[in-house]
């Protein structure tokens, strides 16, 4: 942990050696700052000598006896004050740009790291407590760093210092009155153990709220739409109680040691005062040797009380820090061999050999997977729901790795490529198309973002997508919402192909396109695809079979096999899964009883066979 921090501050050296300077002259300003009371009480007032470190106040003041020295002691108490108060600003204004600049590169970090996670490490974790750690972690750092740290480091400094200038003034007593420090130090070490404990749950419970309200508000339409509102409200109540409590524990455990060591304190301070004056009596000690003791006291115990207070804010940084830390440390990165290879423009065959793959090693997904693809084959992809058709096709641009086997693309394995050069030799159209917050024409170059306006608006022609985005008020430029809300599912469609024409792959991957569309916006799009697939590589999955019935090679994937492979006759002709599956999809396109409204419902209405 301290070798992250180490290589966050690292940049900032320059700095941070201003603020360090800073603070030794703000610490001395701090030690010095009762002296000029010592001066007048024992100088002037109390006709005692100067000491003899002090005696250059003599040219200052003709003379030590006189009311001059008094003015000299005043005007120190001045120049002191202001020193100290300079210090403080330019240590105070460097410590926060060193915060700040640290939090924003802790920022960058973070989000790019997660950026380069596979998608493994979004299967078992929840983004809402990604985002807490990149708000709220990293935001309780900055603070810290930018408020408590610097605290902490002067008063530890000033310590010191005082320490040296108690034992000079008086040696036994000073030892009386610092006596007790260690103990109250061991104190409160074992003290932060507990709260620090208790902050991490208090942590955990408040991104739980985050990933709560993030998943609720995420599928509003869905919690709308079943009503249940109230289920998500109690799953908020339930983890926002958990909060308080956690919160109300650690607070217990904190409040205990504020009062403990004021208590400690207060004794500290009456042993004190009690042999001081026994000493002054005895002329063993000056009344203002006394003051500056006192004074001191109590600036020497405020730290160690601070360091109470601030168990707190040093717990939360430290719990921040570690979460952050976690993060760094996932690595569950998809390797990019040293060697690896631009594959430069793909032909596109694609072979899977012997592939197994599992998301939990209980539970195979993919068993023994080898087909061949040749470049420019269409091929469909059918069979039940959660029969590891998406896997099988995640497997190509590496969003997993096999388990076992391997995936070649033009005859070398996909792990010997450059993972981002590979990417870019696949096109997608999945079932939903997301669009980002941002212009129409930004959401159509988003897989390449070089392309121009003229390419831009021929993909969005070729796509069926030119003629609405024409009537959109602002045409290309018109806005869209973060997941495009305004735009209707055909149309998100139309413009995920006008992406993927725009990227111009050879391989294309498209995982049932036109599933959630009704049967207008389908021939839209059915139509785009037709223009997008000319002349690549293309992988359709489709629950529709009308939708692959003319690929070159359909496959039907079951219990992690392939059960069936080759083209709609010969799998008709076969008369085993696929030749049911399309029976019943295509049993129901005459529709026996059906009305003439509901003649064009299409196959679609297979999807629900019970119905006729
Ligand atoms: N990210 C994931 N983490 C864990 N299991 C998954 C994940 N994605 C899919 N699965 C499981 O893998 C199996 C195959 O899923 P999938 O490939 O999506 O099937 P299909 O696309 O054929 O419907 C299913 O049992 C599904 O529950
Ligand atoms: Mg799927």
């Amino acid at each position: 942990m301290t070798h992250l921090v180490l290589e966050l501050v690292r940049p900032y050296r320059g700095w941070l050696i201003i603020v360090f300077v800073a603070m030794l002259i703000e610490t001395a300003m701090s030690i010095a700052a009762p002296w000029p009371l010592k001066i007048i009480i024992d100088n002037v007032v109390g006709k005692h000598k100067l000491p003899e470190f002090l005696g250059w106040l003599r040219d200052f003041s003709y003379g030590e006896h006189t009311l001059a020295l008094a003015g000299v002691a005043a005007g120190g108490a001045v120049l002191i004050a202001l020193i100290g108060a300079i210090a403080g600003y330019i240590d105070n204004y460097y410590t926060e740009s060193v915060a700040q600049y640290v939090a924003n590169d802790l920022r960058q970090r973070l989000y790019h790291h997660l950026h380069r996670l596979s998608l493994k490490y979004y299967d078992t974790h929840k983004i809402g407590n990604m985002l807490s750690t990149i708000t709220s972690d990293v935001g309780t750092i900055q603070s810290f760093a930018s408020t408590a740290l610097l605290s902490i480091l002067v008063d530890a400094l000033t310590i010191v210092g005082m320490v040296f200038v108690m034992l000079y003034l008086n040696f036994d007593f000073a030892l009386i009155a610092v006596g007790v420090t260690p103990f109250l130090l061991l104190f409160v070490a074992r003290f932060k153990k507990a709260v620090k404990k208790a902050t991490h749950e208090v942590r955990k419970r408040q991104s739980d709220i985050v990933a709560v309200v993030q998943e609720g508000l995420e599928s509003v339409r869905s919690v709308k739409a079943f009503g249940r509102q109230d289920l998500e409200e109690g799953r908020l109540r339930e983890a926002s109680m958990e909060t308080v409590q956690a919160a109300l524990k650690a607070r217990r455990v904190k409040s205990l040691l504020s009062p403990i060591v004021s208590v400690t304190v207060s004794l500290c301070v009456a042993i004190v005062l009690w042999r001081g004056a026994g000493l002054i009596l005895r002329d063993a000690m000056t009344i203002g040797a006394l003051t500056v003791f006192l004074s001191y006291l109590n600036k020497f115990f405020k730290p160690v009380q601070d360091l109470a207070k601030m168990t707190n804010v040093i717990a939360q940084a430290a719990v921040g820090l570690e979460r952050i830390q976690t993060i760094l440390d996932a690595d569950a990165i998809i390797p990019q061999k040293p060697g690896a290879r631009d594959p430069g423009k793909l032909q596109g065959e694609i072979v899977f050999e012997h592939v197994a793959f599992a998301y939990d090693p209980a539970a195979p997904v993919l068993r023994d997977i080898n087909l061949t693809i040749q470049p420019g084959q269409r091929i469909g992809v059918c069979g039940p729901t959660g029969g590891g058709k998406s896997t099988v096709l995640s497997l190509i641009p590496r969003f997993y790795d096999p388990t076992l086997g391997r995936v070649l693309i033009d005859g070398v394995a996909v792990t010997d490529y450059r993972l981002d050069r590979l990417r870019e030799q696949i096109g997608f159209v999945l079932q939903d198309t997301v669009l980002f917050a941002g212009s129409i024409r930004d959401n159509i170059a988003y897989g390449r973002p070089e392309a121009t306006p003229e390419e831009i608006i021929q993909a969005a022609k070729m796509a069926n997508a030119h003629d609405f985005i024409s009537e959109m008020p602002h045409g290309y430029d018109s806005l869209v919402g973060e997941r495009g809300l305004t735009l209707s599912g055909g149309q998100r469609q139309r413009i995920g192909i006008a992406r993927a024409i725009v990227r111009n792959a050879p391989i294309l991957i498209l995982d049932e396109p036109t599933a959630a569309l009704d049967t207008e916006s389908e021939k839209l799009v059915m139509e785009a695809l037709e223009r997008l697939m000319k002349g690549r590589t293309v992988i359709t999955i489709a629950h529709r079979l009308s939708t692959i019935r003319d690929a070159d090679k359909i496959v039907v994937l079951k219990g992690g096999l392939i059960a069936e492979e080759g083209t709609h006759e010969e799998l008709l002709t076969r008369n085993r899964i696929y030749a049911e599956l399309y029976r019943i999809q295509a049993g129901a396109t005459p529709a026996p009883k059906a009305t003439a409204g509901a003649a064009d419902s299409g196959p679609a209405a297979g999807l629900s066979p019970g119905t006729s």
